[in-house]
């Protein structure tokens, strides 16, 4: 198929980001693949063409090199450009807080500039509900009000879409998507491509999947007093490829309309760390030991999305459910004991 676009994806070797580009690729666009590897391989690109036969262009490099930015906007003609690139590790932001800044914050910011001189000004950016902070009142829409978040991560997001905002009612030029997303497990139903974290995940899945195949003893399940049905945490898991259709469609909405538009990526329903634990040992057939223990320091107790507003101005929702999210998980995870290593 022709290339319909070219469509730059930062970060686009690490988990979200590769899922995104495969789904660019089949539906007909163009990829450019932006990562400096910090938190990735690029070996899953070559996966991405074993599973669609198709490959994207892979420019290895940072966001906050300036000249980079710039040779790679000289060289291929980007239209539009999703923006994944950045760290997300909520403990090490807080032991690191420049290095998060640095990345996420200046990083997006050096990027903006780019795209600006080189006349690109469509962009989706990954952020995530942990802007909306500790909200009493669930499902959570788009007009819920941003909160202070407890962390040096979250805050670099929620300064990232201050910055966009600004963008978008300074120069009219500017077209953009926040896209706020809940929780992204699971991975494409091929087995090629998943998360593949560095060292201990902090997230509950992945660790949950690492107990399964023997790498980590035992779940720790941080609370089991908070005010829902079951006393664990309450989150939105959201499948990744869900999410990636959800990317496609947003860089076809603001294709078509200018300014600043902010869209939740969830699934709409909320499920508990023991709901998700009972699913997982349905979906692999393992029993996960586990010990409940203290709350994490800086945890909510419950996140779910109103996804109202992408399903009205984007007409999408998410598909797949929670056994999808945990089979897929699961064989992402059986089939790769070492992720891309
Ligand atoms: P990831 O670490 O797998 O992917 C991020 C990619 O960005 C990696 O490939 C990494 O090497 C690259 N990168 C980091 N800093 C860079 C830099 N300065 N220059 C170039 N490349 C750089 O993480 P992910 O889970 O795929 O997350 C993608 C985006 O979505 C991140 O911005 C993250 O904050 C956001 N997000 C993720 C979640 C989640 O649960 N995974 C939730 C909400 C938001
Ligand atoms: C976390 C981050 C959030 C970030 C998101 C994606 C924190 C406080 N929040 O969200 O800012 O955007 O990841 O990177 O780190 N759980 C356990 N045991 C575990 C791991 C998690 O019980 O080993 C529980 C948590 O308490 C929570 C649920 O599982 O109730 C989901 O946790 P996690 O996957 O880390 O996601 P969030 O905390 O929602």
């Amino acid at each position: 198929m022709k290339e319909t676009s070219l469509v730059l994806v930062t970060g686009g070797a690490g988990y979200i980001g590769s899922h995104i580009t495969l789904s660019l690729l089949e539906a007909g666009h163009g990829v450019v693949v932006f990562d400096n590897l910090s938190n990735s391989s690029a070996e899953s690109i070559s996966r991405i063409e074993k599973i669609c036969g198709k490959k994207p262009h892979f420019v290895m490099g940072d966001i906050r090199d300036k000249q980079a930015l710039s040779n790679l906007f000289n060289r291929y003609h980007i239209d539009s450009v999703i923006h994944c690139a950045g760290l997300k590790a909520v403990g090490e932001s807080v032991k690191d807080p420049l290095t998060y800044f640095s990345n996420n914050l200046v990083g997006s910011v050096t990027l903006l500039e780019a795209m600006a001189r080189a006349n690109i000004f469509r962009l989706v950016f990954s952020s995530s509900a942990t802007v909306y902070g500790d909200s009493p009142n669930m499902p959570v829409n788009e007009k819920h009000p941003t909160a202070a978040p407890t962390n040096p991560y979250g805050r670099s997001k929620l300064m990232v879409e201050d910055v966009l905002r600004d963008l978008a009612t300074s120069d009219q030029r500017w077209s953009i998507a926040t896209a706020r997303y809940f929780n992204p497990i699971g991975a494409h139903s091929s087995g090629l491509i998943g998360e593949a974290p560095n060292g201990i995940p902090n997230n509950l899945v992945p660790y949950i999947s690492q107990v399964a195949i023997g790498k980590l003893k035992k779940l720790q399940i941080f609370g089991g007093d908070y005010p829902t049905p079951d006393g664990t945490g309450v989150r939105d898991y959201i499948h990744v490829m869900d999410l990636a259709q959800g990317h496609l469609k947003a860089l076809h909405a603001i294709s078509l309309k200018n300014g600043l538009n902010i869209w939740n990526f969830g699934s709409g329903k909320g499920y508990s760390v023991l709901e998700l634990l009972d699913a997982f040992e349905n979906a692999s057939g393992k029993k996960i030991p586990y010990d409940i223990v203290a709350r994490r320091a800086g945890d909510i107790p419950k996140c779910w999305a109103n996804t109202d507003k992408a399903r009205q101005e984007l007409g999408w929702r998410a598909e797949k459910n929670l056994n999808d999210m945990m089979i897929d998980t699961w064989r992402w995870q059986k089939n790769n004991p070492t992720g891309y290593n």
